[in-house]
């Protein structure tokens, strides 16, 4: 991937949740995220927590930085993969946190995709109960999305996702350099948040993702999800209401994956669960005609499968295993039209119906 747009601008958003923090993006900030660092946090020591492909590509020049800038580093270094995404690894971070003698006036620097975000922001969230943390997404799917809003934690035998908190990072640090090494599965992964985003709130920037390049246009396009996200955050920090849209598509996505045992990545299960959902709602009338098509035509563009050999029924079924389910219903997203969404809650007995029509 070649972003050819990128420049030295850094672009800045400011999301009201937590304390505050800027999300900074740019190309090359992480020659100067120790500056960047200085400048939001008090600390002596930050501990990086790192994914093992990560810390190959940008681990030296990451604490090098930092330490450059006048902190003490130690770096803790985890296999790369969804595997590594439990208790354990936290556990053994919070360890190595305390034998590096790290305080409460200390901070975890998180850097990596998803995985390496959540699980850093989760230790940083328990030790010495709660300490500041510093994201540093190289993923597109963690710069668009995971990055910002604080959802942290670890997943159980359960399920993803189902042990955690939410605490807000003091700084996401994006340097749309280290893009330029993700996978094509990757690259997926983030296209389908970004048409996620525009989808549910902003169908100016739906369009602009439709006669456009992503990769050409990153740091535009990081920025215009960021700001879509921080303001859904803002308005609904612990996921009571509003904050569900984030969601759209993710519900039957997150069936795919499992019905695929894992072997289809996140975000190409996730395209197909909003072409589901939406082709239902338009079926129900809560949809405007045509979005299903509208959304079809930019997901196939973007190069997605469309379909799912999944039976629905198995869907609806790994669906209703769900965190998302609230006692005998569980609240599916949908369009109302492109650029607004809404929340429409199904029992759980008559899910199956509502999809399959
Ligand atoms: N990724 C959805 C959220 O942060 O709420």
């Amino acid at each position: 991937m070649e972003p050819k747009e990128e420049n030295n601008t850094v672009r800045s958003v400011l999301v009201n949740a937590g304390h505050g923090y800027n999300v900074k993006i740019g190309s090359g900030l992480i020659n100067d995220i120790g500056n960047m660092v200085n400048d939001v946090l008090n600390a002596d020591r930050l501990a990086v927590f790192i994914d093992s492909e990560v810390d190959r590509l940008y681990g030296d020049r990451l604490e090098g930085n930092l330490a450059s800038a006048g902190f003490q580093t130690c770096r803790f270094v985890f296999p790369a993969g969804e595997a590594s995404k439990n208790i354990k690894t936290v556990v053994d971070f919070i360890d190595f946190m305390s034998e590096n003698h790290i305080t409460r006036k200390d901070a975890v620097v998180a850097a990596g995709g998803g995985v390496a975000g959540d699980m850093g922001g989760f230790a940083a969230a328990i030790y010495l109960r709660g300490i500041k943390f510093i994201q540093v997404p190289t993923t597109l799917l963690s710069a668009v999305d995971s990055s910002v809003g604080g959802k942290t934690g670890v997943d159980t035998s359960a399920g993803k996702n189902l042990t955690g908190a939410f605490w807000q990072p003091s700084l996401v640090v994006c340097d749309t350099d280290l893009l330029k090494t993700n996978s094509k599965d990757l690259i997926l992964d983030g296209t389908a948040e970004i048409i996620k985003t525009a989808a549910i709130s902003d169908k100016k920037l739906f369009n602009y993702i439709k006669r456009t390049e992503i990769s050409e246009n990153l740091a535009e396009i990081i920025e215009q999800c960021v700001k879509i996200k921080g303001r859904v955050v803002e308005a609904d920090e612990k996921e009571a209401g509003l904050r569900k849209i984030l969601n759209f598509g993710h519900t039957m996505g997150h069936a795919i994956e499992m019905y695929s045992d894992f072997g289809i990545s996140h975000g190409k299960a996730v395209a197909i669960g909003m072409l589901i959902v939406t082709k239902a709602f338009e079926f129900h009338g809560l949809t405007a005609y045509g979005v299903f098509n509208e959304l079809n035509d930019l997901i196939s563009a973007k190069g997605f499968q469309t379909e799912t050999k999944a039976p629905v029924n198995e869907l609806c079924r790994l669906a209703m295993s769900d965190k998302k389910t609230s006692g005998d219903n569980i609240d599916l997203v949908y369009l109302k039209e492109i650029g607004e969404a809404g929340i429409y809650s199904v029992k759980l007995k008559d899910l199956y119906n509502f999809i399959s029509c």
